[in-house]
């Protein structure tokens, strides 16, 4: 089975941090992958932009050694990364001074009817700056887009000041925010087994589902980002970008169409639902920790460069959502680097049968639960009871239902890596997988209160081992509720 794709239009991007490590890593391997699929069109124009001085055929020496270091080598035929680097461009422009801009007008010149995309890989701080220069320099047409990651904002009132900013040179319609989970297959997949399939909508609400567990689990150390990392910690880190996605795409109820305006309407309403955690019950919902020193290397607070350091590189939540189909279910969010395995996964946790019909009662029996393994292998998993094989009476045992997309597809499908969809979907001018301004600072208001009341010495980070699945109070967390962990493995 052969993936199926739609070419995009031909189209200029300039990417701002042109020579920085995603461009390196994720963005110009994942254009090439989508030139090999035949949906790049060969008259697209990709400019590095970037303050150094640089010729446009060192650019795309740069190009090429990035090709070699991220795609596999059976992937990338010399004549078409030769095609590809021709589509390749460099730009020296400045975010902060008039050096650049008007060859980077004159390179764009007569190009207006072109789907155009300014892809800021750079430092927040520049972002005015360069959407200012973008808007002087009248670079801003009908078709362009301008394409920002996180971190977006620390708080709800740097994000509410981020978005101003932004407005001030672009309508929301032409904003693309980033959040790299979105564009994991997987996690359209989760929609598409939602609203694609009848069979489980009756049942995705807390009187057939018991909780929801969301774990995004690293067995990285924080490493050499130590000093950057302490200054974020899990919760701005992942919580309030990835996971609450997570959570926004499981919980939210059926958008009327897929499309960008009725999917992030219903995710904005899933923000505004959410429990507020205050400083007086932080305690009783969060759990943060910090790996210790050990056989695999220095603890955080060593690789953070601050044995005083309060910043979580782990964090356990119990998220509750107020109203009619999640009452009474709650969400468990985890996440944290050191931790025994890279895995990440959404369990719906279905409830027990209300009662055994079976002379070995309810023993062999626990209740269903649906697994939706984002990484390392891409799957959907139900776990269902059924009867152990064999004579000797009626054994109930949980199997799985397993479908593994590698396997089950076909292995001609490579999973995309999320930025290829991504890019793609902003030349389309597709908004529906980017997070709205909206969700940006409802996100922010609900995790404000929990970091302001951490900060204030509240659930002081816990040491946990490194290679562990996280601190002994994580599994208490849930122990009180009657409920625990799934294993990270
Ligand atoms: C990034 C975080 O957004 O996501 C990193 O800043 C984290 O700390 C990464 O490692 C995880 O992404 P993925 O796709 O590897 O799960």
């Amino acid at each position: 089975m052969v993936a199926k794709t739609v070419p995009v239009d031909p189209f200029d991007l300039i990417v701002f941090g042109g020579t920085g490590d995603l461009a390196r890593r994720k963005l110009l391997p994942a254009l090439f992958h989508r030139f090999m699929a035949r949906q790049v069109p060969d008259d697209a124009l990709i400019i590095g932009a970037a303050r150094g001085k640089m010729t446009r055929k060192a650019f795309q020496a740069h190009t090429i050694d990035a090709l070699e270091e991220f795609v596999a080598e059976d992937e990338r035929p010399k004549d078409k990364v030769k095609t590809f680097v021709a589509m390749v461009d460099y730009a020296t422009v400045d975010a902060m001074s008039d050096l650049g801009w008007d060859a980077l007008v004159k390179r764009l010149k007569g190009r207006e009817d072109r789907p155009r995309a300014f892809y800021l890989s750079v430092a927040p701080r520049f972002f005015g700056p360069i959407c200012d220069r973008l808007g002087a320099n009248d670079l801003v047409t009908a078709a362009t887009r301008l394409v920002v990651e996180k971190p977006l904002g620390r708080d709800y009132e740097s994000a509410l000041a981020l978005n101003a900013q932004l407005a001030a040179s672009f309508d929301e319609s032409q904003l693309y925010r980033i959040d790299h989970y979105l564009g994991k297959e997987t996690v359209q997949n989760l929609m598409a087994l939602r609203f694609g399939n009848a069979l489980f909508e009756p049942l995705w609400n807390s009187k057939f589902i018991d909780h929801v567990q969301i774990t995004a689990a690293e067995s990285v150390a924080v490493g050499s980002r130590g000093g950057y990392y302490d200054q974020n910690g899990a919760m701005r880190d992942m919580v309030q970008n990835h996971m609450m996605q997570l959570l926004c795409l499981t919980a939210m109820e059926p958008p009327s169409h897929f499309d960008p305006g009725a999917v992030r309407d219903e995710k904005l309403k899933v923000l505004k639902a959410l429990s507020p955690i205050t400083e007086t019950d932080v305690e009783d919902h969060v759990i943060r920790g910090q790996y210790a020193a050990g056989r695999k290397g220095p603890g955080y607070v060593e690789e953070a460069g601050d044995p005083n350091s309060r910043t979580e590189c782990f964090i356990a939540l119990k998220v509750e959502i107020d109203n009619w189909r999640w009452a009474g279910a709650p969400f468990y969010l985890r996440t944290g680097k050191r931790l025994a395995a890279r895995h990440t996964e959404i369990a719906i946790r279905f409830k027990d049968a209300p009662h055994s019909i079976f002379d070995s009662g309810v023993a062999g029996m626990k209740g269903n639960a649906l697994v939706i393994t984002l990484q390392p292998n891409e799957g959907i998993q139900l776990r269902l009871n059924i009867k152990d094989p064999g004579p000797g009476g009626m054994r109930i045992v949980s199997a799985p239902l397993d479908m593994s997309f590698a396997k089950d597809l076909g292995r001609e499908v490579r999973m995309p890596d999320a930025y290829e969809r991504l890019l793609m979907d902003v030349i389309r001018g597709d908004q529906t997988l980017f997070m709205r301004g909206d969700e940006v600072e409802a996100a922010w208001a609900w995790i404000d209160p929990i970091i302001k009341a951490c900060e204030g010495g509240k659930a002081t980070p816990v040491s946990y081992a490194q290679g562990s699945d996280g601190p002994m109070e994580s599994h208490i967390l849930l122990h009180q509720d009657g409920r625990r962990w799934r294993d990270i493995e």
